[in-house]
């Protein structure tokens, strides 16, 4: 098969990088860093699940081309996405005698990602990184734009910074040892650009939908190549989401967050999947707001069930589920303002806007459409 390779720029106003995408780009990682990056020093930094699966290769490419390289392995999962990690990962750099002319690579999933890049961006004060993002989530989001950050107890990504990478190389034959779950969760975030600012996506979606989650090698390059342009778009935008254009990526998030925080950031809600319901809910409180048609909510919930999601939370989670409950942790979220909850809404499928003037007492009617079944 021939291999189809593209490259999305990301032009930010003091930075410049790009995506490349293509199958089977990690055999030869070296040509596009050598690219970008002079130093010959760098760590690879991945998870206890990826690391076994992937580093080698990685290590090995690094060692032919005369590179002093070495491995940092974490824990997988989220909950592992904290300040325990970075001391850690911070303490293997300093051991590792890092230096200014090193470059980190992030080898994993966003948990990966975004750990690294915090990182990257706090040892001798910054130092470049590159992203390899191994599961569909990290290859449409979190590995493009350079959010970075840990969890807390009080919540999902609170101590963080804006740190761009200087290159994002993406392979999706890497998928192919992810978990079918997994896959689905990474598939909301590829839906939600559609819902925020693009229906022609949206219905490509609908008809292609089932081929990008088998992992359809056409159909997984589009939709992550219109994903990461979409991402570039808004992020070169408003990097640091000061226009509110940003905050629109947050579709479903405010809600998606709640639910992720009531279980305690477990793996009994994935971060993709909680964004799925959370899309769903954003639509119900737009149709109940009168913004949306209620045909395009019932579009997305058909799509989504066709998809194999849960439409209603008892179906995503055994959990003592409380509307009430989870609108008091919402006022935990970053994007909260004068105490002011923001909320990512829609005039329809591929329309969405902010409102920061929506009474709780709507919210937690909406959330009761899907708790009281
Ligand atoms: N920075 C951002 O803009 C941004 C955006 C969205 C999400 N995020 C963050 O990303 C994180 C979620 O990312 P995620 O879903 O990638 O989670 P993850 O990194 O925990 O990966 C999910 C699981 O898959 C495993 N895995 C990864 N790649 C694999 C592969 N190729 N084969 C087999 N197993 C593999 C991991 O070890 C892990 O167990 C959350 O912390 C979320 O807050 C950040
Ligand atoms: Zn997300």
């Amino acid at each position: 098969m021939r291999t189809i390779k593209e490259i999305v720029p990301v032009a930010l106003e003091n930075h410049r990088y790009e995506i490349i995408i293509a199958a089977s780009l990690l055999e030869d990682i070296i040509t596009p860093i050598q690219a970008v990056l002079t130093g010959k020093r760098c760590v690879v930094i991945s998870d206890a699940t990826v690391a076994p699966l992937y580093a080698d290769g990685i290590l090995n490419q690094f060692a032919k081309a005369g590179y002093a390289a070495t491995l940092i392995t974490i824990n997988s999962g989220d909950k592992n996405k904290n300040f325990s990690s970075l001391q850690y990962i911070c303490e293997k750099l300093l051991d590792f005698k890092v230096d200014r002319n090193c470059f980190l690579v992030a080898l994993g999933g966003g948990v990966i990602g975004d750990i690294t890049g915090l990182a990257a961006s706090l040892i001798l004060r910054g130092i470049p990184y590159i992203q390899i993002p191994t599961t569909l989530l990290a290859q449409v989001d979190s590995s493009v734009g350079g959010k970075t950050a840990i969890n807390m107890p009080q919540g999902k990504n609170l101590v963080g910074a804006f740190y761009q990478p200087s290159l994002v190389l993406i392979d999706s034959t890497v998928l192919r040892t992810l978990g079918k779950r997994e896959i689905l969760a990474g598939y909301a975030e590829i839906l939600k650009y559609g819902l925020i600012n693009d229906a022609p996506f949206f219905a490509w979606l609908e008809q292609h939908g089932a081929a990008v989650c088998a992992l359809d090698p056409a159909a997984v390059h589009y939709a992550v190549a219109t994903s990461c342009r979409a991402k570039a778009a808004i992020v070169a935008a408003d990097e640091k989401e000061t226009s509110g254009l940003r905050a629109l990526l947050n579709l479903g998030h405010t809600f998606g967050h709640a639910l992720e925080a009531a279980v305690g950031y477990s793996d009994t809600v994935l971060h993709g999947e909680a964004v799925a319901m959370g899309c769903l809910m954003a639509f119900q409180l737009s149709v109940d707001l009168g913004q949306c048609p209620p045909q395009d909510l019932e579009r997305l919930k058909q799509h989504q069930q066709a998809c194999g999601y849960a439409l209603t939370l008892p179906a995503l989670a055994d959990f003592p589920w409380q509307a009430e409950t989870l609108v008091e942790l919402m006022a935990l979220d970053k994007k909260v303002a004068d105490q002011k909850k923001t909320f990512v809404l829609a005039k329809g499928i591929g329309a969405s806007y902010l409102d920061k003037n929506i009474d709780d007492s709507s919210v937690i009617k909406a959330l009761n459409k899907f708790i009281k079944v």
